[in-house]
């Protein structure tokens, strides 16, 4: 029988360079929980054949350990530094895109991301939301719409973005008043859905730390193309998280995070002498 590098069953259990994912996954008990023990042997494989793949000195493991360390120490109640290198990795909106795989015409799925805040204000449709008197003033407005067209009733629409500085209120509790730029909206019969907001701007996530550090080190910039975040919730339909992007924005082909999808990309018209600079229209189309 010719051996295959590492796929051998190791007769002892001694640990060599060629036998590694075998000896490590043959540890693995009997009653294991089945996909723990599949996710787990994978990882092991996977991780092994990328150590061997580029040979790792043992300066680059201790570089990497400093570095999970770093990003756990970063780690608060407001900062989540292992999302962010999961977002900045393509590794968050590739989870994403596996689990919220849609038919065509469906509203697309985006990245969460750290900023939204459970319990923003109900407030009526058409009502403003930015509330610091800052940026160029939007319309927003469209439709929530069933795949076949039909209006939806009752659809929480959730919506949150940035200030015109590039800041979401949460990180500057002490400057811009609580739940600016935020706002829930329950759509009636016909589905639609208006507020004003302002015409989001492009800004960085927070690069001050090790991912940071590792986008500059890659010759990465840590901006995030304009963007208004939805997430939309209805009874009997997949819930939605997303985003509308600003057409034309520098950054719609190089965004840290991977978020834009070409659906998502809305119209952000100019208008002449209405109550608000500026005019976006985008209906969302959600799954049973
Ligand atoms: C955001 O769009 O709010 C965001 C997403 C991922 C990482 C950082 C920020
Ligand atoms: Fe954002």
């Amino acid at each position: 029988m010719t051996e295959t590098v590492n796929t051998q069953t190791p007769a002892i259990g001694y640990f060599t360079e060629e036998n590694s994912v075998a000896t490590v996954n043959a540890r693995m008990g009997k009653d294991v929980e089945p996909r723990l023990a599949t996710v787990m042997a994978s990882l092991v494989k996977h991780l092994h054949h990328f150590v061997r793949e580029v040979e790792l000195t043992q300066a680059e493991w201790e570089y990497a350990v400093d570095f999970l360390t770093k990003t756990g120490q970063i780690c608060s109640g407001e900062r989540q530094e292992f999302i962010l290198l999961s977002d900045t990795l393509g590794v968050s909106m590739l989870v994403d895109a596996i689990n919220n795989r849609r038919p065509e015409g469906a509203t697309e799925n985006t990245v969460f991301g750290p900023f939204h805040v459970e319990g923003a204000p109900v407030r009526e449709m058409g009502d403003k939301i930015c509330l610091d008197g800052k940026g160029e003033s939007c319309l927003f407005v469209g439709r929530v719409i069933d795949i076949d067209g039909r209006p939806i009733e009752g659809a929480r629409i959730d919506v949150w973005s940035d200030n015109a500085e590039g800041y979401y209120d949460v990180q500057q509790p002490d400057i811009q008043p609580k739940w600016n730029n935020r706002g829930v909206f329950v759509t009636g019969a016909d589905g639609h859905y208006s507020f004003v907001g302002i015409r989001p701007v492009s800004y960085p996530i927070p690069d001050d730390g090790p991912v940071g550090k590792m986008l500059a080190s890659l010759g990465r910039h840590p901006y995030r193309p304009a963007h208004m975040h939805y997430m939309i919730r209805a009874d009997g339909f997949q819930k939605l998280v997303t985003h509308t992007f600003v057409g034309g924005d520098t950054y719609l082909t190089s965004d840290a995070v991977f978020g834009v999808k070409k659906t998502l990309v809305a119209p952000f018209a100019r208008v002449d002498g209405g109550d608000t600079l500026w005019r976006s229209d985008f209906d969302f189309v959600l799954v049973p």
